[in-house]
């Protein structure tokens, strides 16, 4: 846990969860991650967030402390329970707090955690609320990362709190974002796995918090940004158009011959100055594999036919790639079978439709020969011809 003041009467709080593994059951945390709720002592006295269920106890005992008794609102950003769990047990020690949200979260909230409908206060977007010395505004901001998700600007303080955006899973000693050399991979596996599928959302917020007079962003996941600069910048590269001279494979070999067919190609693609990113499905960290795709131009999926179809772990990788929405431009598939089946078409019919462009799979039955290697040369020379198409080498 960390306290720290982060502008006068403005409070952060970081609970620190060093070994949580798992997040909603799917996302890997190599290194745990943190739920951060700020506090603003001033006229009345604001909670914006709050935190997850399995550290509810401690929270109330040091947001007792921090905020001398007194609870006027609690701002909730986003419904989701790591940041929301907390705040029946925030509204029962608190018994006078009434919790300010969009119309979704307070819907969510009724929903999920039973808080009654008298305790809303519904804000719209642009709306502002009078604490005292300060005016908070809020903004729509949705999904980032539900539907309901708003964001919270203190003019006076130029703070801009906005909860699950901006954030990274890492939990660390250090309040601040600076100086920390983790912060920037943590963000961007953050943005991989929880941003990414929403990345013309946040294209629009971007423009919106570019307007804003900001020295501070004060997500609810990681450290805190005292210099605004370099996560607004990382993310404006991350949701841009422009994607890198890479090739990602994610493979899954049972006898040899995707992986044989895998490690030449992937020499190929090196001899022609493109960056090959191989990921064998079944030893890899998800996340890994969901970073790599943030920017890559292409994704070439290696796997043979079982049962008539994909290996289920190809499958795996095939819906979370549909399901993340990233940028990739040009998809392929390396498939090897043994007596028939339907592989490259299931595979290539589970992918989203749109700017995505299918190029020449490389189908072999069994183990490659001499003609299949040169299918494989084909398909990394036809990876370059296209990337130089887009204007990246
Ligand atoms: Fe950190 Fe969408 O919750």
């Amino acid at each position: 846990m960390i306290v720290q003041e982060i502008k006068k009467d403005v409070y952060g709080i970081i609970m620190n969860d060093w070994d949580r593994r798992l997040f909603d059951e799917l996302i890997p945390l190599p290194d745990g991650t943190t739920y951060n709720a700020y506090l603003i002592k001033d006229k009345k006295s604001v909670l914006i967030d709050t935190s997850d269920p399995r550290k509810t106890d401690k929270f109330i005992s040091i947001l007792k402390k921090v905020s001398g008794g007194k609870i006027d609102y609690v701002i909730s950003n986003h419904s989701e329970q790591d940041h929301s769990g907390s705040i029946p047990a925030v509204l029962k020690e608190f018994s006078s707090a009434r919790v300010i949200t969009s119309d979704k979260g307070a819907s969510l909230l009724n929903k999920l955690l039973l808080v009654p409908e008298d305790k809303f206060i519904r804000v719209k977007d642009g709306e502002e609320i009078d604490i005292g010395e300060r005016k908070l505004k809020f903004f729509h901001t949705p999904w980032v990362h539900w539907p309901e998700t708003i964001i919270t600007y203190s003019p006076v303080d130029k703070v801009l709190f906005l909860c699950d955006l901006f954030g990274s899973h890492l939990a660390t000693g250090s309040f601040y974002a600076s100086g920390n050399d983790r912060v920037y991979e943590a963000a961007k596996r953050y943005y991989a796995e929880i941003m990414m599928p929403f990345r013309n959302h946040i294209k629009k917020h971007l423009a919106l918090i570019d307007g804003l007079a900001i020295d501070i962003i004060a997500p609810s996941h990681g450290p805190v940004y005292n210099n605004p600069q370099f996560i607004v910048n990382a993310y404006k590269d991350w949701v841009s158009d422009n994607v890198k001279n890479e090739v990602v494979i994610p493979y899954v070999s049972m006898h040899g011959s995707v992986n044989t067919m895998v490690d030449f190609f992937v020499d190929k693609l090196i001899e022609r100055g493109i960056d090959a990113k191989p990921f064998n499905i079944t030893v890899t960290d998800i996340g890994e594999l969901a970073i790599s795709m943030v920017d890559t131009a292409t994704v070439v999926l290696g796997t043979p036919t079982v049962l008539g179809g994909p290996h289920p772990s190809a499958i795996y990788v095939t819906y979370l790639f549909k399901a993340l929405r990233p940028k990739t431009r040009f998809v392929s598939v390396i498939n090897s079978f043994g007596w028939g089946g339907n592989t490259v078409k299931l595979i290539t019919d589970m992918l989203p439709t749109g700017d995505i462009e299918i190029l020449e799979p490389v189908i072999v039955n069994g183990y490659p020969e001499e003609s299949d290697f040169k299918l494989l040369e084909n398909l990394a020379e036809n990876i370059l011809k296209k990337h130089r198409g887009l204007n990246i080498t």
